[in-house]
This record gives structure tokens, C-alpha cells and sequence, in this order.
């Protein structure tokens, strides 16, 4: 075993390595818990049929429990016959079957972590993966070991709600002011996926019949007052229950399934068997309250813990190494489903968006990781960008090769081979090439290789031969502590287009425009025949792979693409390379200008949606990271706002006439009216940059006008930002009329804590705010995430000092929010002099302060940076 902390740490966290891999030694067929809640006190026994798997003790985890009892096959055993540490509970020499009863007691009423069973709100809940589990009762908590429960609920009659995985088969009266239900679930089941609820809630319901006939209850659980925001989530539910059987022929195999929404919750949902218990942020959903982002959310996030129910409930992980096999999938899967929400271009546009800012972020620095990991100190620390979204790549891209129907024949396989298992990221590959007829082998190291590649190139034409190569070349970072990478497959997905008509090149006999390339060497050259005239490539259409693109390009030639490119996702792909030129090698911004002032109005009269994407900028945190030395946050703040200036200036007359075109009308869930209220803000936001006469007038008109909260929202952020003269007043009206929507509360922190001046006094003071809340990971991070966006702020030793104390403070109360927190300063070491060493100094402070192995873990990797 390996340390991972600095020596002089008191905490000592060990490693866990992937090659270390054991089976279990016990399996248990059966589980029955009986939990007794109680205001002070929860009372938990657990009794285990357990079987002998191979040889070894019988060792059950456990963590902050109190043991009161345990049993072999029905007597009490002595002191002597067990051992028990902080972490495990050792049955010595125990038969290859048996029996084992435990009774312990735990205090959800003081669990403030977030982990096993603990209260939100006035209700009792429980998040279990990855380790909850041991936080409840003693068990072989590790996702291999698979059980059918039965869960025998007891609490006070004011928790009248009492639910828990599987049927209900009895419920009754205890005495006078208590009562119980009976819950069995008929699937097997890791324990990361059992869940309980006990609290007093409103349900929403509504049934779906499944393409076998089976009809299905369905459930929406959450406080009375919020019922009527169930209603999108429930049709969410039911349409991706439809498009689950339509495009992967899975029908859901339960007789009901229910969601339950909880306030306090550190991440956005959990997949929990027949029972998702959700962040209210991820559920919640009206236009008065809500935006469109977080209304388009809820209904990802539905579909996406739905999609669990397959790949990673039935069919589910071998071992925490293995999560990018059930969430990249399913993330896959969640995106594909959404191309039914929106335009398929805008829904890539933005999935790439975010993979870039986020995921090629993480892998540029200090917590760079494969989607694989093979090592890790506290799994917590890994539901990250790169195990969810890389890991969703690396499945788009084999999707990609074998084409829908191939990819469909794999993954029938998969669901074939290893229903009822716990599997690795082989068993996918495996599935996928057997069942489709293509080895995929190739892509595995893709798991295991962190980084980003780089791809290269050059195009060469030749008039005489009338020829056109293409050379393009792959180069993937070297991490310290990994081999030398592997050349990887990449899939490049390329057209060529004609400089004189604008049209896409006709690239073989049977008219087809676009042809994916396989780069899976060094280096490779592509040749193209009969081309009659020097062409324009289009390069990674849809994002091909998740590569960095650095192709020697004219700026023209993107200009050009801009224009003409037939796909939006290509279109808009074409605007971020050049304004990657312009704003990391100082590029003139005329070429993009031009191409923009003519591209933008005509994409604005037949799709606003894909139109405010293309006013997308990169932000300054995705400049940066790709900025690896000598940073300095204030030129990049300005390089970025003389260009945002720019363009403002050059489209003034655009920005009025297009406000004056998109006037609000009734509110709509439709991708329509979306791209128009999407459009209509970007709009407002750049007249109100490029000062154009009545802009903030218009801003605040739209405030009291607004009929959702994508209106409101954008009018009070131009208000906010610009020092508008009525914004203090609007900021309180916005209070006011919310006060009792946390999550329009969190919407009004996070509006402030954006704002592009805000300097850490206005931070601290908003973090002051009485309705702060520590206790709350929605309200923490309203603040935390959105001034992150914030560098010039948060690369200061106050900015620094602000995000270290909250990882110190959440360290014993929530660590894996504290964790994330700290997380935000993870790229320090690429500051200029003096900020590097001012900010390293405070990380330092640090050092020696913190115990949780979440945040040891991360502090270590941020020091040895
Ligand atoms: N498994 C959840 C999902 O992605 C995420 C999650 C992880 C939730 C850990 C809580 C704790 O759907
Ligand atoms: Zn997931």
C-alpha cells in the first residue's frame, strides 16, 4: 500500500490501485434491513445471507456506526469471534454460509456530509454511492456484490411518506404515533442503488405502458408547495422511457418508478433502483422560476438517471475504476435523447462547449486523469468531467464508426451478454465489436491514456495533378507517472468545399460529401483525386473526436467556413477557431468580424438559437486553460473585452433592429421560442456593451414585462452588470418576489457573484447574506461556480484565501463539496510572477489544516503541481 499525502500530514489516506483488483469472498443472495428512525437516533439491523465465493474472512465495511449486536446464524457473538475497526467488521473463521445480523445505530439527524442516510430539509434521505452504503449498516459495499432487499421502514406518523426500492408489499400502524412500510425489490442490486425516503411529501402520478405491455406506475415526490413543477419532469420521464425502447429496445422492468426531490444534495441526481432521489434544482421546473437552461437540465438529467436503469443498474460496475463504463454510456445516451429536445446542431454545440471548458481543463492540469483511472485515493474526487464526458466521447466515437445500425447490433450484445452483471469497460468493447463485426480493441487505450490530443495538419493542393493531400498528425501530452502515450484512433470527420460556389465537393461516385478519416498513427496522409480547384477543408465535423485542432488554416479560410459550412454545429466549430487565434495568439480580429456581420443575420432570421451560439466567446477560463505559463488574468480579461467591444461596435445596427424583431410573446417549451429568448438576451447584452441608445431602458422594460424567467434573468443581469440606475432596485424586487423559490434565490446569488467587476469584498458580503447557507450545496455553489468565472477576482490572495477557507470549513462538514471548492484553484501554478507564488503560499496555508480524504487528495495533487 501506497501513501498518497505528504508525509507530514496527519491524515493518511492509502491508494487503491485497479490492479490490485479481488473478487469478493462472500456474495450475499439476500439482504433484510429494518430501520427505525427516530429524532435522535436511527436504529439499523441488517441480517445477511451470505455465501462463501472464494477463500478468506468474511469482512463487512462499516463507517460511523455504532455496533449494538452482531449474530452468526442466530446466536450473539462474543468480543472474541469478531474484530472491529474504524472501517470493517471482521466474522472470524465464519462457514462458507451463514447468517449475519447486525444492529447498529447512526445519527442522520448530525450528517451533514451528504453520504448514507442523513436529513434534508424536514425529511430523512439517502445518497449511497459510491460508499453511503457503509454509513447505513455493515455490508460488502463495493458495486460486485449484488442482493435482492427487502426494507422494512419505521418512523413517526408526521413522516407519512415512507418508501423505499421495489414494491410495497405491507404497510401498518405502531402503536399510536408510528408507523411502517415493507419494501422488496425483486432485481439484485448493489448496494450503491438502495435508497429510503421518509418524510411528508406531495406526489405527482401518471403511468406509462411498456412496449411489452406492462403497465408502470410513475411517482413524483416533493414538498406540496412545489408540485406543480413536477409536470415537466414527468413528461420528460415518460418520453424517455419511450425513446429507450425505440432506440435501444430496453422496456423498464419494474412495476413503478418513483423520484423523490431533495434540497440539500452535492450532486444533481442519483439513479437509485426504481427510486431516483434528485437535487430540486434537477427536477423543479416552471417558467415563472426557472430558465430555460435549467428547465432543458431537468429534463436531461430525468432521462439520464433513466437511462441508468440499463446500463449501470441492470448491467452495472465491476469496481469504482469502471464508472466511466456506466456514466460516459449513459451520458452518451442522455445527449443523443436531448437531440429530440433541440436542433441536434445546437445540442452538439453545446455538449462541446462544455467538454472544452471543462474536461480539456481538468486534463491540462493537475487533476488530469484517464476516463479509466487506475488509481485513486478517494472515488469521491473522480465523478468528473473526464470520467462522465470523455468517457461519453470515447463511446460517440465508436457510435460514429460502426454507424447507427452496427452500433445498435453491439450494444444488443452488451445487453445480451451481461444483464444481471457488474462488468468492466472490456466487456463493453468486447459487446460492441462482436456484436456489430468491428474490432474496437484499438479505442481501449483511449480509457487509459490521460490528456488531450492534439491533431495537426496541412493540406497541400497540386492545379497539374489535380490533386489534394492532406497530412495530419497526432501528439498526446506526456503525464508524469504514465507511460509514453500511445498513438490513439481518431476519427476525422472532413469535407471539402469549393472557394468559388460555396458547395461541399462531391468525394466519391455515390454523391456523398463528408467521409470520416482514421487517423491512428503518428502521422498519416490523406490524397483526394480529380478535385478541379484548390479547396477549403472542413475538418472534425461534429466534433469527431474530443482532440485539440491545430490545423495550419488562413484565417480566411475559417472566415470562409463560417459562411458556408452546411452543418450549424461545423458553423459555429469554424467561428471558436478563430476566435481561439485572435484571442491566444493575437490574431487581427478583421477576418471574423466580416465573416460575422454577414453570417449572424441570416442565421438570425431562420435560427435564433443557433445564432446566439454563435455569439458564444470563450471564456476567460477556457482561454486560460490553454494558457500553460506566465498567465496574467487582467490582459486576458482585456484582449477578451476589446474584442467583445469590437464586435458590439460593428454590429450596433444589427443589435437594434434584431431587439426590436424579437419581441416577448406568451411563454413556450419549444426550441423556437427558446432560440428567440436565447437570442433576444444575447442581443441585449451586446447593445448594452456597445452602448446603444435606450439599451438599458430596454433592459429594464423586459425585467417588468417578462413572463419567465429566462427574461427576467437576462434583463437584471445587463441591469447588474452595467450599474444600471434602477439595478439596486430590481435586485430587490427580484428578492422579494422569490424569497420563498430557493432555486430563483440561488439564481439571484449566482447573478451577483457573476458579475464580471464584482471584487471579494462584494463576494464575502454575499456570502454573508442571511440566507447563505453552508448546509445547502445549491446556495454554496451559486456562489463558488459563478465567481470562478470571475479570474481576475479569484487570482488574487483574497480571491484564493475566499476559496481555501471554504475548502477548510467544508472538510469535516461536507468533503466532497469541499473538495470541488478547492478545486477551482487547481491551475495556480500557470500564474505570472508574483501571483504564483502569493496564490501557492495561501494553498499552502492549507497544508496540515484539513483531515477528509476528499480534500487531502485534492490538496496533494494541487501541490505537487
Ligand atoms: N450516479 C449519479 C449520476 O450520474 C451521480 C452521483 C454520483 C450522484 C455520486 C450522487 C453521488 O447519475
Ligand atoms: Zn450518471
Amino acid at each position: 500500500m501506497n501513501i498518497a499525502v505528504n508525509p507530514d500530514d496527519h491524515a493518511v489516506h492509502p491508494t487503491i490501485y485497479l490492479k490490485d483488483y479481488q473478487p469478493p469472498v462472500f456474495g450475499v443472495s439476500t439482504i433484510d434491513l429494518d430501520i427505525r428512525i427516530h429524532e435522535t437516533e436511527t436504529l439499523v439491523v441488517s441480517t445477511l445471507e451470505m455465501q462463501r465465493l472464494h477463500a478468506g474472512e468474511l469482512v463487512l465495511l462499516g463507517r460511523d456506526l455504532e455496533l449494538l449486536n452482531v449474530q452468526l446464524n442466530g446466536s450473539d457473538l462474543a468480543p472474541s469471534s469478531y474484530s472491529l475497526d474504524k472501517e470493517t467488521l471482521t466474522i472470524l473463521n465464519a462457514p462458507d454460509q451463514c447468517t449475519v445480523k447486525t444492529e447498529v445505530r447512526i445519527h442522520p439527524e448530525n450528517n451533514t456530509q451528504l453520504e448514507g442516510l442523513y436529513k434534508s430539509g424536514g425529511m430523512y434521505c439517502t445518497q449511497n454511492e459510491p460508499e453511503g452504503f457503509r454509513k447505513i449498516t455493515f455490508f460488502p459495499d463495493r458495486p460486485d456484490v449484488l442482493a435482492v432487499y427487502t426494507t422494512r421502514l419505521e418512523a413517526d406518523n408526521q413522516y407519512p411518506t415512507l418508501l423505499a426500492n421495489g414494491n410495497l408489499i405491507e404497510a401498518g400502524q405502531v402503536g399510536g404515533d408510528r408507523h411502517y412500510t415493507i419494501w422488496q425489490d425483486p432485481t439484485k442490486k448493489p448496494s450503491y442503488l438502495f435508497a429510503c425516503v421518509a418524510g411528508d411529501l406531495a406526489v405527482l402520478k401518471d403511468s406509462f405502458t411498456t412496449m411489452e405491455g406492462k403497465p408502470v406506475a410513475l411517482e413524483i415526490y416533493t414538498e406540496e408547495k412545489d408540485i406543480e413543477k413536477c409536470h415537466v419532469a414527468m413528461q420528460a420521464l415518460k418520453d424517455s422511457m419511450l425513446w429507450d425502447e425505440e432506440h435501444y429496445g430496453r422496456a423498464y422492468d419494474l412495476d413503478n418508478y418513483m423520484i423523490v426531490a431533495v434540497s440539500q444534495f452535492n450532486m444533481g441526481a442519483m439513479e437509485n433502483k426504481g427510486l431516483n432521489i434528485f437535487n430540486t434544482s434537477c427536477v423543479l421546473s416552471s417558467p415563472e422560476t426557472s430558465t430555460d437552461a435549467s428547465n432543458f437540465y431537468v429534463k436531461s438529467t430525468i432521462a439520464h438517471e433513466y437511462f441508468h436503469n440499463w446500463t449501470g443498474n441492470r448491467i452495472t460496475c465491476r469496481d469504482w475504476f469502471q464508472l466511466c463504463l456506466k456514466e460516459g454510456f449513459t451520458v452518451f445516451r442522455d445527449q443523443s435523447f436531448s437531440d429530440t429536445l433541440q436542433s441536434p446542431a445546437v445540442q452538439r454545440i453545446d455538449d462541446v462547449s462544455s467538454l472544452k471548458s471543462a474536461q480539456f481543463a481538468e486534463d491540462a492540469g493537475p487533476l488530469s486523469h484517464p476516463p479509466r483511472p487506475d488509481h485513486f485515493v478517494e472515488i469521491n474526487n473522480f465523478y468528473t468531467a473526464t470520467v462522465y464526458d470523455k468517457g461519453a466521447e470515447i463511446v460517440r466515437m465508436m457510435a460514429t464508426l460502426l454507424g447507427e445500425e452496427n452500433f445498435r447490433l453491439g450494444t444488443d450484445e452488451y445487453f445480451r451478454r451481461h444483464d444481471g452483471e457488474a462488468v468492466t469497460v472490456e466487456d463493453l468493447i468486447g459487446s460492441l465489436s462482436d456484436g456489430s463485426g468491428t474490432d474496437l480493441w484499438n479505442f481501449l487505450p483511449w480509457y487509459s491514456q490521460p490528456g488531450t490530443p492534439v491533431v495537426t495538419g496541412q493540406g497541400i493542393y497540386d492545379a497539374e495533378t489535380r490533386r489534394y493531400t492532406l497530412t495530419l498528425s497526432q501528439s498526446i501530452p506526456k503525464k508524469p507517472n504514465y507511460p509514453a502515450p500511445q498513438p490513439l484512433p481518431i476519427p476525422v470527420k472532413i469535407a471539402l468545399f469549393n472557394q468559388q460556389t460555396g458547395q461541399p465537393l462531391l468525394l466519391d461516385a455515390q454523391g456523398e460529401t463528408e467521409t470520416v478519416l482514421m487517423l491512428n498513427q503518428s502521422k498519416q496522409v490523406f490524397v483526394f483525386e480529380h478535385i478541379s480547384s484548390q479547396p477549403i477543408v472542413s475538418l472534425l465535423r461534429d466534433f469527431s473526436a474530443p482532440v485539440l485542432l491545430n490545423f495550419d488554416y488562413q484565417d480566411q479560410e475559417l472566415a470562409f467556413l463560417m459562411q458556408y459550412e452546411t452543418n450549424g454545429f461545423n458553423q459555429w466549430q469554424a467561428a471558436q477557431q478563430l476566435l481561439e487565434r485572435i484571442l491566444l495568439q493575437g490574431h487581427d480580429a478583421s477576418a471574423y468580424l466580416e465573416a460575422l456581420l454577414v453570417t449572424l443575420p441570416k442565421v438570425a432570421s431562420v435560427d435564433p438559437l443557433l445564432a446566439s451560439r454563435l455569439l458564444d466567446i470563450p471564456t476567460e477560463t477556457f482561454i486560460a486553460s490553454r494558457i500553460d505559463s506566465n498567465y496574467d488574468p487582467v490582459a486576458v480579461r482585456s484582449t477578451r473585452e476589446t474584442l467583445m467591444n469590437a464586435i458590439a461596435a460593428e454590429l450596433k445596427d444589427f443589435w437594434s433592429a434584431s431587439y426590436a424583431a424579437l419581441p416577448i410573446v406568451p411563454y413556450a417549451d419549444t426550441s423556437e421560442a427558446m432560440g428567440q429568448r436565447a437570442l433576444r438576451n444575447a442581443v441585449l447584452a451586446f447593445a448594452s456593451r456597445a452602448g446603444v441608445a435606450d439599451a438599458l431602458t430596454h433592459a429594464s422594460q423586459q425585467y417588468d414585462a417578462a413572463v419567465c424567467m429566462t427574461e427576467r434573468l437576462g434583463a437584471l443581469r445587463q441591469l447588474v452588470n452595467y450599474d444600471a440606475v434602477d439595478h439596486d432596485a430590481k435586485l430587490a424586487d427580484f428578492y422579494q418576489r422569490f424569497e420563498n423559490e430557493a432555486l430563483a434565490i440561488d439564481l439571484w446569488f449566482g447573478l451577483q457573484a457573476s458579475k464580471p467587476n464584482a471584487t471579494i469584498g462584494e463576494i464575502t458580503r454575499l456570502s454573508q447574506h442571511p440566507q447563505f447557507d453552508l448546509n445547502t450545496p445549491n446556495r454554496v455553489r451559486s456562489i463558488t461556480g459563478n465567481f470562478a468565472t470571475n479570474p481576475v477576482a479569484v487570482w488574487t490572495t483574497e480571491g484564493a484565501q475566499f476559496y481555501v477557507n471554504l475548502a477548510k470549513t467544508l472538510d469535516a462538514k461536507n468533503p466532497i463539496l469541499g473538495s470541488r471548492i478547492l478545486q477551482v484553484l487547481s491551475r495556480w501554478y500557470t500564474l505570472k510572477e508574483p501571483l504564483r507564488t502569493q496564490v501557492k503560499a495561501v494553498i499552502d496555508g492549507l497544508q496540515g489544516q484539513v483531515t477528509s480524504s476528499s480534500v487531502v487528495e485534492t490538496l496533494a495533487n494541487l501541490q505537487k503541481a
